[in-house]
């Protein structure tokens, strides 16, 4: 099967084309990628001399080169990762996230229907589902209450893309996934952006009282689970995807200390997210009793591998970590610094 993955140069997508390509040694994977400040075509480099992995550089709004990509590559599955895909960004300016995570998917669902592509997995987000208090858990039927502006593009991706099932015929799945962690996240997101602070002795932002919760996932285990979904999920079908660990932000943020060997000290609680969302909790059920999968990472060794990744390779995050993207952090965090939370 020759399989497209649009996003595959950030975190999720770049994981999962390396696992596709060890899993599915047989098959082509063809890379669509704009390279955002996201996309990190280093995250593939080991791949460059693979005859069997194709990247395009380019845009998911850009009809014209999708449908070049499928028929020149004689597509056959999409796996749809593409995205503006971090919350605090889609407060400082929603409109990239509308054009690129809605009607970005809008194109490839059409660009597949008209090329009669097998099956599209939209990579979705628990997001869709809004904040849970204190207890129960998202199952696939809960109400879609997005919060932030991220999440209300991500929910109607999620929703086009079924629609397109149910109105034209297309085989679509939709994945509702919780908090990745793993190597090639980019450092804005909590947990490398705490490694690297700490690296530096910088400090640590937590947003609010550090109360939120988040269930987290390793990125391997997503991968699994999205070539599970790809090859034996049903047509029409939503999956949630959870790790199903649980954790206080701030219990997460003294754990990275520990293993970093720095001083909570460097914790700074800082004025809150506008919005934040309270507690998210996925209900993996479903995905485990009808295709079997389940984690396979325990959170405590896969958040120590990953602290070691960082460690181990700084080349990889110290050019991201500054020039554009220290604007951007300067921006975010020094309203959030000088005005601290309570
Ligand atoms: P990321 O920001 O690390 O990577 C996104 C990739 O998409 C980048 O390589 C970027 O260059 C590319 N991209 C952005 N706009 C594009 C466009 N218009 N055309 C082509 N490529 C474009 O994101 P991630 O964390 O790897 O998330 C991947 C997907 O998984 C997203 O759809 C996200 O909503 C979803 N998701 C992520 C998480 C998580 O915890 N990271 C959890 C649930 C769902
Ligand atoms: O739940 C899935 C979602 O997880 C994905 O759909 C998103 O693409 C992904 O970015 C992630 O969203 P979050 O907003 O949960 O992730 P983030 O890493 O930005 O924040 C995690 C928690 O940590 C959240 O409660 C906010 C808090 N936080 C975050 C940052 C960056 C802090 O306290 N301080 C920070 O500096």
């Amino acid at each position: 099967m020759n399989v497209l993955v649009t996003g595959g140069c950030g975190f999720i997508g770049s994981n999962l084309v390396h696992y596709l390509r060890a899993q599915r040694p047989a098959q082509t994977v063809v890379t669509l990628d704009k390279l955002t400040y996201a996309g990190n075509l280093e995250n593939l480099a080991a791949l460059e001399r693979d005859k069997r992995h194709i990247f395009v550089r380019g845009d998911v709004c850009d009809r014209v080169l999708v449908d070049r990509v499928i028929a020149e590559n004689r597509i056959e599955a999409v796996l749809h990762l593409a995205a503006e895909s971090h919350v605090d960004r889609s407060i400082l300016g929603p409109g990239v996230f509308v054009q690129t995570n809605v009607l970005g998917t809008q194109v490839l669902l059409d660009a597949c229907r008209a090329a009669k592509v097998q099956r599209f997995v939209m990579v979705s987000t628990d997001e869709v589902y809004g904040s849970l208090g204190p207890t129960g858990a998202f199952i696939e039927a809960s109400p879609i209450q997005p919060s932030s502006p991220y999440a209300a593009s991500k929910a109607s991706a999620d929703l086009i893309t079924l629609a397109y099932g149910h109105t034209f015929g297309l085989d679509v799945v939709v994945t509702r996934c919780s908090n990745n962690f793993g190597r090639y996240q980019f450092p804005e997101k909590l947990i490398p952006l705490m490694i690297v602070n700490a690296l530096h002795d910088k400090p640590l932002p937590v947003y609010g009282d550090g109360g939120n919760v988040r269930d987290w996932l390793h990125v391997e285990d997503h991968c699994e689970a999205l070539l599970t979904v790809l090859e034996r999920g049903r047509a029409g079908e939503v999956y949630n995807i959870g790790g199903g660990a649980e954790r206080k932000n701030i219990d997460l943020v003294r754990g990275l200390l520990g293993l970093l060997g720095k001083s909570e000290e460097l914790i700074r609680f800082v004025a809150d997210r506008p919005g934040h969302d309270r507690r998210y909790a996925i209900d993996p059920s479903k995905i485990r009793a009808e295709l079997g999968w389940k984690p396979a990472h325990t959170f405590e060794q896969g958040l120590a591998e990953t602290v070691r990744w960082y460690v181990d390779h700084p080349a990889w995050w110290e050019h991201i970590h500054s020039g554009a993207y220290q604007q951007y952090y300067d921006t975010q965090y020094r309203v959030r610094l000088d005005a601290p939370a309570g």
